[in-house]
């Protein structure tokens, strides 16, 4: 096998990039392609797996070893990881993952620490047979662990949640452990999600409604989108139970002029479109790259906005001066609630990353809200689940414009907050999300 086509080498490679800070996303796609389609799952499954255990297998090989790698051997520690992952929870019988994974030192041409990669994974086999239960998942396999080992979780992360949500905090920490569903978007326009599932259900395909949402379902089994039946067609969309429920909250009508404050790739864009085709959609999008994909993902569904490249809050380079009667912010956030869609945040992000992006929903907040006609609707959302960046945020900005009120959002889903609503982790089966609606008071605003 080529190095290029060797899934486990890869995976150190791309590892290595998000412990350097890039996210996993970008760097599995930046990978050649696998032309193996089950290498290519491999490829994901290790990557996805090594970066939501990343603390508990790291406590493990360090328990294993008799001294630490110097920085430059960082690779070698990353492939002990690779090699425990697969014996943890992966379904490759023990003896190829092992043979497999020290095969790669040969790649690296560090054939010297084949003895020391070997001797660890065999070790922690051993540890795994003697066990009752072999998922680690299940229970931390040794008695000193730390929170970081036992949650697998940064220490920060773990004290932020504690903080915030005190009765939570286990449970939120379980549930970004957990595999996400994969939850898709029924195109209203096109049939009704009674018909899709009859249409899955003809393919030998299981699935389920979403019940808090009107278009939501969720598979039985991932499958990559394209496979759907009807994607192509603009039929379905993949899309979380959560972020689907944003458009529920703004009472969207015939001939409005809405504004999606920060649009890429365009799930809720689309949503909004979905269910009321003939508005006048503004669809902003800093990146240029990202508002590629919402154009891409508009095309499909046969859709139409407004896809306006630049910055939301810099108001006079892109606005044309007439009022939205609805404003969707769907903030840029820490991603603190969709880190078991995305393992690598507890990696990338950092504890000072948190004010920085308050800082920029604060001057987003602030410069978009001057366009709302009076009356009109003004709806706040986050995949993040930190205070500050949510209930904190809204409520000082409440306390500084006398011309926005809280409009409650009364519905059987998530919890209330102090100011909004907020979906957990796991809730519901969904991401983690948060919404303030806001409205408008009837006074006059000069821009
Ligand atoms: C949470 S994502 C939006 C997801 C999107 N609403 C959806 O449902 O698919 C936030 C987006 O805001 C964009 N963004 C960040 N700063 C921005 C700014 N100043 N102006 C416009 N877009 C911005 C980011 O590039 C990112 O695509």
């Amino acid at each position: 096998m080529k190095d290029t086509q060797n899934p486990r080498l890869l995976a150190v490679h791309i590892i290595q990039e998000v412990i350097n800070g890039h996210a996993l996303t970008d760097s599995l796609a930046h990978i050649g392609p696998l032309t193996d389609q089950r290498d290519r799952a491999f490829l994901r499954a290790l990557c996805y797996g090594i970066c939501r255990w990343f603390w508990r297998l790291n406590a493990i090989a360090s328990q294993l070893l008799k001294k630490p790698f110097k920085t430059r051997d960082q690779d070698i520690q990353v492939l002990i990881l690779v090699g425990l992952y697969q014996l943890m929870d992966m379904r490759v019988p023990a003896h190829a993952a092992i043979y497999e994974t020290v095969a790669v030192l040969v790649l690296l041409k560090k054939e010297w620490a084949k003895g020391v990669v070997n001797g660890v994974l065999r070790a922690f086999q051993r540890r795994l047979s003697s066990e009752i239960s072999p998922s680690l998942r299940a229970q931390p396999l040794y008695p000193d662990w730390s929170e970081e080992a036992i949650y697998s979780h940064p220490q920060w992360l773990i004290d932020k949640l504690k903080q915030d949500w005190p009765e939570h905090w286990q449970s939120i920490l379980t549930a970004n452990n957990q595999l996400p569903p994969f939850s898709l978007r029924i195109n209203q326009q096109h049939c009704s999600r009674e018909q899709y599932l009859a249409l899955l259900s003809m393919q030998d395909l299981v699935a389920f409604s979403i019940p808090e949402t009107p278009y939501g379902i969720i598979m039985a089994e991932p499958m990559e989108a394209i496979q759907l039946p009807g994607f192509q067609r603009g039929d379905v969309s993949v899309q979380d139970g959560a972020a689907q429920l944003a458009v529920t909250l703004l009472e969207l009508a015939s001939g409005q002029r809405v504004l999606d404050a920060c649009a890429a790739p365009g799930g809720k864009t689309a949503a909004m479109l979905e269910t009321m085709p003939d508005i006048a959609l503004t669809a902003v999008e800093y990146d240029s790259q990202r508002i590629a994909m919402l154009r891409e993902n508009l095309s499909r569904l046969q859709l139409q906005a407004n896809c306006i490249c630049g910055d939301v809050g810099a108001v006079t380079t892109w606005w044309d001066g007439l009022l939205f009667d609805r404003i969707l912010l769907d903030a840029p956030c820490s991603g603190s609630g969709v880190i078991r869609r995305h393992p690598d945040i507890k990696l990338l992000r950092r504890e000072s990353d948190i004010s920085a992006a308050v800082q920029q929903q604060w001057r987003l907040l602030e410069s978009v809200w001057p366009l709302l006609q009076p009356g009109g609707i003004f709806l706040y959302a986050t995949c993040a689940i930190f205070l500050e960046e949510n209930v904190q945020l809204i409520e000082k900005f409440l306390a500084l414009h006398s011309d926005a009120y809280e409009e409650k959002i009364a519905v059987s889903w998530g919890m209330p907050c102090v100011v909004g609503r907020q979906i957990l982790p796991g809730m519901h089966e969904m991401d983690g999300f948060y919404y303030a609606r806001l409205r408008k008071r009837g006074i006059f605003y000069a821009y």
